[in-house]
């Protein structure tokens, strides 16, 4: 089973990211970050950014992933993942962009039309995670529906990087990125597969609020099922579950999680 931890707010959470990634980044230099776009992660990576300098880490050699890029936007457009991965990680840590890859880079605004490149960039990218000796740590949200990258429900849970459909629910939970316009929310995207996140070798998962209660639930505690494809990390040796008292509070078993946390030997990690 993953670890559950329950914290009291997304600061908390982004403390925790920071400080198991800060430590990785000096034991390993050029290690390779798998990086999410949308609100979770964004105080998890000021946290970073804030330790980073405190500490004067080097990260002139972290290498990044992205998970996930929506279909037909070019890449210079504010809300393309591209774009929002430079805004929100590459300049606040001091990354080289040349060291930060996102899925859709290869096509830049290439619409689904255009078969034969969109088709190849998903394996394309799988075999670049692998030449860079795969993820060190992904950081993940999820969907109020259960998705994780864009993998919506009904993924295969062994799948690689490819172009999928977004749900609509997720186009609408995405207006708000658009100036509420759901018709500027693009229809298709190229995500990281659900087989290829699980070859990451440390998956954190952050979810806040209660609107992820219910996505929450059926990650930690239904049954490992395409329909809700987080609950793919079930099947991970080595997955953290972050998530606040709104975001946890449909678990069953949170005693145990809180018990099990508080009474983590320091040497552990997380
Ligand atoms: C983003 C991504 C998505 C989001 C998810 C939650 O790269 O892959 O799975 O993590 O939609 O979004 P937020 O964090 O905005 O609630």
């Amino acid at each position: 089973m993953a670890e559950i931890i329950i914290v009291e707010d997304e600061a908390q959470a982004g403390a925790i990211y920071a400080r198991c990634v800060a430590d990785l980044i000096t034991a390993k230099p050029d290690a390779v970050l798998g990086l999410a776009t949308g609100s979770s992660p964004l105080a998890a990576y000021r946290a970073l950014a804030g330790i980073v300098k405190e500490e004067d880490i080097d990260v002139s050699h972290v290498r990044g992933f992205a998970l996930d890029e929506y279909l037909g936007l070019p890449l210079t457009h504010p809300e393309s993942y591209h774009a929002t991965i430079h805004r929100t990680v590459v300049e606040p840590l001091g990354l080289d962009p040349a060291n930060v890859h996102v899925p859709g880079d290869v096509l830049d605004g290439a619409p689904l039309a255009d078969g034969e490149r969109v088709a190849a960039a998903g394996p394309a990218y799988d075999a670049a995670i692998e030449a860079a000796g795969g993820i060190d740590v992904q950081i993940l949200g999820i969907g109020a529906d259960g998705h994780v990258g864009f993998n919506e429900p009904g993924s295969s849970l062994a799948s690689g990087t490819r172009v999928k459909t977004l749900a609509e629910r997720t186009r609408v939970d995405n207006a708000r990125f658009f100036g509420g316009d759901l018709d500027q929310v693009p229809t298709h995207c190229i995500t990281q597969g659900i087989g290829t996140i699980l070859k990451a070798r440390h998956l954190i998962l952050l979810a806040f609020g209660a609107g992820k209660a219910e996505a929450i639930e059926e990650t930690v505690e239904g049954g490992v099922s395409a329909f809700c494809p987080a609950s793919a990390l079930q099947l991970h040796p080595h997955a953290t579950i972050i998530v606040d008292e709104a975001a946890a509070s449909r678990l069953r078993h949170k005693d145990y999680y809180r018990y099990a946390y508080a009474h983590k030997p320091a040497w552990q990690g997380i």
